[in-house]
């Protein structure tokens, strides 16, 4: 079987993660207080917050901004869900933007046409790894929070992802750039990052709230410390993938994406179909292979919403195949050779 996604985990990761636990400083310390330094000087920012998840860096990330009731705050519909429940546990309002289909993420032109007085906040992600172009966004005069969830590592025009934005968003999932099994941060200017911090835990702290539980463990901290170490790597390696896909499926009846400037990170590798994407997804697990819709669904079909034509095509037609770090070149060969049969048919 050739899973979907696998970390990659090496004995360095493990031995770190064990010094940790035999110290018994296994909560929020040390561990975690390097990650942040170390982050925040991997992609050029003031300060960096490390959390608990991606999704809750993103709630934190919109309170250090002042979101809350009576707000509104702009989120792709062609994305994870938990964009849509940053946001409602901020009590503020999600408004679904349609898709880009170039890029994957949001279409700002519909933003701008979403665009109100109660605005507060655009989420950008930087879908799938691919590197979108903020200044489009940034030219709606709200704050920015671009998502690098999918694209720690990249960097467009010269600026690491996560740089560019009023603040940037993290995930250490397990499946993601670096992981930690679970974990997020939010980075940025160092007065907005304090507020996040602030934010994240409640023992002993005035005033009084709101706050929550959000801290990462100093094992969880190792771990992602192991892994940045090694980020550029793993990036080089997906970029081979990317490359090598590219040089077998680039005949085959599929979109293949495009990447000028050689800025995308692949965090995953997704193909547009002219055809059901589960008829390729059933073809592909014939042959032991796990593909995936990059979108479990779109947001406005969870909402019940229309008018996002753009986001329906792409979940019509979009599917995933492997691309980690720990995909041999033979699996990569293999996954190639079933695609271009199932879609040879
Ligand atoms: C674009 C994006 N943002 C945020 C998240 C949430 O991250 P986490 O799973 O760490 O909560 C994800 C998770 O898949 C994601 O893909």
């Amino acid at each position: 079987m050739i899973p979907h996604s696998r970390p990659s985990i090496t004995e360095d990761d493990v031995a770190r993660v064990a010094s940790v636990v035999r110290s018994a400083q296994i909560a929020q310390g040390p561990e975690v207080a390097a990650l942040e330094r170390e982050l925040a000087a991997r992609l050029g920012v003031e300060a960096a917050a490390v959390v608990s998840s991606g999704t809750t860096a993103l709630e934190l990330a919109l309170r250090a901004l002042g979101v809350g009731a009576g707000h509104e705050v702009l989120i792709p519909s062609y994305v994870c869900d938990a964009l849509h429940h940053a946001v409602t546990r901020c009590a503020a309002q999600p408004v679904l933007v349609d898709a880009d289909a170039e890029t994957l993420s949001l279409s700002a032109k519909d933003a701008e046409a979403r665009l109100t007085r109660r605005t507060r906040a655009v989420i950008v992600p930087h879908a799938f790894g691919l590197l979108v172009d903020l200044a489009p966004f940034l030219a709606l005069d709200v704050p920015v929070i671009e998502d690098c969830a999918q694209a720690l590592g990249g960097a467009r025009g010269g600026r690491p992802a996560g740089a560019a934005g009023t603040l940037g968003v993290c995930s250490f999932f397990a499946t993601k750039m670096i992981a930690a099994g679970e974990g997020g941060a939010v980075v940025g200017p160092a007065r907005l990052v304090a507020r996040v911090r602030e934010a994240r835990e409640y023992d002993e702290c005035e005033p009084f709230g709101p706050r929550t539980n959000a801290k990462l463990t100093d094992m969880q901290a190792a771990l992602a410390r192991s892994q940045l170490a090694r980020l550029d790597a793993f990036v080089a390696r997906r970029r081979a993938i990317a490359a090598r896909y590219h040089a077998h499926l680039g005949g085959a009846d599929c979109r293949l994406p495009s990447d000028p400037e050689r800025a995308h990170v692949y965090h995953r590798f997704v193909i547009g179909l002219e055809r059901d994407p589960v008829t390729v997804q059933t073809a592909l697990a014939a042959r032991g292979i796990a593909a995936r819709r990059p979108v479990f669904r779109p947001l406005h079909r969870a909402l019940g919403l229309h008018g996002y034509p753009a986001a329906e095509r792409l979940w019509d037609s979009r599917l995933s195949i492997p691309c980690y770090p720990a995909l041999g070149d033979a699996e990569v060969d293999e996954v190639a050779q079933a695609m271009r049969e199932a879609l040879g048919r």
